[in-house]
């Protein structure tokens, strides 16, 4: 926090009261106090509510808080469906307090202001539900619990070290539930992440120990379990890896995918089927085409345009990390038209472009940080017809969209998907083709 106003004698612990103006990128709203912004969590705009300001004080440019007390209430305000959410609890969930509805309609907000602000694109943004979900409970098919000091199952508050212990996350998947309520104790533990896949398989729990001791962990029969080590994952029971099975659209067969028990999975167990098919309406595919699959992770995006392309086609897949690699490898063995080249998507590329490559189709999956104005300058150099970009954060989605305008590439259509509902999280798939 920079800029420094005059002194107002504001700070942690002190109770001030405002009106709520607008939703902002982050699981929180922007109301002003004495003129300076204050970030305010457990509110909706339009309420009027007394807030306790939990970080920020005279010198700083804004302030955060917690509603404490709800003096309007905002139409979409519903009882809290968690009880470990509110102020000074849980982190995990923003809007535990809002209507799905009222959730979907923020979360639109802040990816056309994101657009609007980053990208200089303005359009209207609808915040699809995952199909499946109905009211946003019971969906997270991983789990990362921190351990209190007695060795319970615990999540950690916002922007804190400190953790509140908790029987059962009621946005966790009922398998993961299951195992936290059977097992809630895990002494030696300092984390325990439990994975429940989309499939056949039972749970996958992975233990990170606080010392070189082995306690006898508790985890329930049919669960796998797995040591997390500086040199990867320990085996102790069961396997280290889960299989997910998912639907794809149209006349495509489904696929059944090996995830190594550390490697990225969409954690909601719609979103993988709705992403693919949100990106295979909006490439549209063609026997034959050439495509490319940007962090590819462990395939799911190559093995649906690989099934799309045909064997006439090609896919190439490209992943930086190699338990993922390793993944992909297995996932596309059946598919002798897709590969997976290892390594950053930077640098494969630069080889590509050296040796004359062109692709038709691209799909761009990169972390929040997004991919950055290397990776889009390349991937125009390319010449694709048609870029697929999956999006977790939309101001990097919204700095990508400007850079491949400046490159000649206009955003032509967006979906977005409430991958993560009662979290401020949101996923986009935007299509970017060549201007005019
Ligand atoms: C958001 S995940 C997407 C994975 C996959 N597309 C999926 O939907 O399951 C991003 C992936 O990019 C990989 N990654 C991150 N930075 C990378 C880089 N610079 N080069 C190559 N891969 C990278 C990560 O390992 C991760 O698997």
């Amino acid at each position: 926090m920079s800029e420094p106003t005059g002194p107002t004698g504001v700070g942690p612990g002190q109770v001030v009261e405002v009106d709520v103006e607008r939703v902002a990128h982050g699981g929180h709203c922007v109301a002003r106090h004495e003129g300076r912004v204050v970030f305010v969590r457990h509110t909706l705009p339009g309420e009027r509510v007394r807030v306790r300001i939990t970080e920020g004080g005279d010198g700083d440019r804004f302030l955060r808080g917690d509603a404490i007390e709800v003096l309007r209430a905002a139409p979409e305000r519903v009882e809290r469906r968690c009880p470990y959410s509110g102020p000074g609890r849980c982190g995990g969930c923003d809007w535990q307090h809002v209507s799905t509805q009222g959730q979907r309609a923020l979360k639109a907000d802040v990816v056309r202001e994101q657009l609007h602000r980053l990208g200089g694109v303005d359009r209207e943004v609808v915040v699809e539900a995952v199909p499946g979900d109905d009211d946003g409970q019971g969906w997270r098919t991983r789990v990362q619990h921190a351990v209190d000091g007695s060795g319970h199952l615990a999540l950690h508050k916002h922007r804190s070290h400190d953790v509140v212990a908790i029987d059962a996350c009621p946005i966790a998947h009922p398998r993961v539930r299951a195992v936290e309520l059977a097992a809630p104790v895990w002494p030696g533990a300092r984390a325990v992440e439990v994975v429940a896949p989309a499939g056949g398989d039972g749970p996958l729990v992975l233990v990170e120990p606080t010392g070189a001791t082995r306690p006898r962990w508790p985890a329930p029969d049919g669960a796998s379990l797995g040591v997390v080590t500086a040199d990867g994952i320990e085996r102790v029971r069961g396997r280290t890896w889960v299989r997910e099975d998912v639907p794809l659209p149209g006349a495509l067969e489904p696929v059944s995918l090996r995830v190594s028990g550390s490697g990225f999975w969409q954690v909601h167990p719609g979103a993988p089927a709705a992403l693919v098919g949100a990106v295979l309406e909006q490439l549209d595919p063609q026997p034959g085409e050439q495509a490319l699959d940007l962090y590819a992770g462990v395939g799911l995006f190559a093995v649906a345009l690989g099934a799309a392309v045909g064997p006439d086609g090609a896919v190439l897949a490209v992943e930086g990390d190699a338990g993922a690699v390793r993944d992909a490898r297995r996932n596309l063995h059946d598919a002798p038209h897709v590969a997976i080249t290892p390594g950053r998507v930077d640098r494969v590329l630069a080889t590509l472009l050296e040796a004359g490559t062109t692709a038709d189709l691209v799909v761009l999956d990169p972390p929040r940080t997004g991919a950055g104005r290397t990776v889009v300058d390349q991937v125009v150099a390319l010449a694709p017809r048609a870029v697929s970009y999956v999006a977790c954060d939309p101001a990097a989605l919204a700095r990508d969209v400007r850079t491949f305008a400046d490159a000649g590439y206009e955003l032509a259509a967006l979906r977005a998907f409430d991958c993560f509902p009662m979290t401020h999280h949101v996923e986009c798939v935007a299509l970017l083709v060549p201007r005019g």
